[in-house]
């Protein structure tokens, strides 16, 4: 593979002292979404100054190693001319880009999704590689539930991920492969054990296949919880149990860093768990986040579309940063939640 040292050393310093990865990559429908919750019209500018406020926060230093944007985000500017990307590195992160378009159906089935955007891929690594983005992510989504995910799903799902993940790297980018198990749901956490572990195991084989180089890719997995819709209780120390053990059966141990998405929880939830799985185990990748919602709902509900609320807002992001790190440290501790 082509300059690995460089894709190496981005790797390392995205996570490098406990940093980890601000997913700030909402789809245009997906922050919409986020905004409408707490009645922020999602205009562009919008869009743009709240984006800009999270990465100009001073918890963006010694925290975040990486950014993931959506394509609108990569190319703006600040009122004063200052490209977004720019302030993010001014702050020693690295700009990285969502490259997959969402999901489409699959024939035949009316829940399971393949992930869109491996057609004009190549055209579009060199494009954001030229803009400076460092890393890319691909977002593969496996329903559970009601006799799914079906083998043919998981299948396609990590075949596309295998053939983004070696695209990406052929353009000198380090690729996110995010294969996303989803909490939604009744199962119990044994059966997202299992789905996530056949899951991770058929995506190792395909990047296999595919020559990926997996010193320079990140993985992006959920954590082994029950489902959203379902009553059991998981303690911190059980997640961290069973997805330390499911990782450990099923992915390549020359992985740099796996940085976990928060996929649904509580900002605590997500700290917590990560913090139990670094204070229990040596594991043979880092250990990290890759939040999007536990970074960030906190700051957009005090945000609320106010420029008076901006320092509130960067605040309340900050903390989220820095209690992230000290739990990819495993040096967290529920006392200094003092924010919450
Ligand atoms: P959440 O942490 O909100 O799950 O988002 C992470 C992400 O990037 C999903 O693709």
């Amino acid at each position: 593979m082509k300059n690995e040292t460089d894709l190496t050393s981005i790797t390392q310093q995205i996570v490098s002292a406990g940093k980890g990865i601000l997913a700030a990559d909402e789809s245009t429908g997906t922050i919409t979404k986020r905004f409408d919750a707490v009645n922020i019209s999602s205009t562009e500018r919008n869009r743009r100054d709240y984006r800009e406020m999270l990465f100009r926060s001073i918890g963006m230093k010694q925290n975040i190693g990486g950014v993931i944007l959506f394509d609108e985000t990569i190319k703006q500017e600040s009122d004063d001319g200052t490209l977004l990307k720019d302030i993010i590195e001014s702050q020693g992160a690295l700009p990285g880009i969502k490259v997959d378009k969402g999901l489409k159906s699959i024939t035949n089935s009316e829940v399971e999704k393949i992930t869109d955007g491996l057609d004009d891929l190549d055209r579009r690594c060199k494009y954001y590689h030229k803009l400076g983005a460092k890393f890319t992510k691909w977002r593969a989504l496996i329903n559970q539930g009601n006799n799914l995910p079906t083998r043919h799903c998981i299948e396609l799902n990590m075949r596309l991920l295998a053939d983004y993940a070696s695209t990406v790297q052929e353009n000198n980018m380090v690729p996110i492969v995010e294969p996303e198990v989803l909490m939604d749901g009744k199962h119990t956490i044994d059966e997202c054990y299992r789905n996530t572990s056949v899951t991770l195991e058929i995506l190792m084989k395909f990047l296999d296949e595919n020559k990926v180089d997996f010193n320079a890719i990140i993985l992006k997995p959920n954590m082994i919880t029950s489902g959203s819709e379902n009553n059991d209780a998981d303690t911190a120390e059980t997640i961290a149990e069973k997805t330390v053990a499911c990782l450990l059966s099923s992915v390549s141990e020359k992985i740099p860093a796996v940085t976990f998405l928060s996929g649904g929880q509580s900002d605590l939830q997500a700290t917590s768990n990560l913090d139990m799985m670094n204070k229990l185990f040596k594991t043979p990748w880092k250990l990290s986040f890759s939040y999007g919602r536990a970074l960030q709902q906190s700051a957009l509900k005090l945000w609320s579309g106010n420029a008076k609320n901006i320092q509130l807002a960067q605040d309340a992001f900050s903390h989220r940063a820095n209690m992230n790190k000290l739990a990819a440290l495993g040096k967290w501790d529920k006392s200094l939640e003092t924010n919450e």
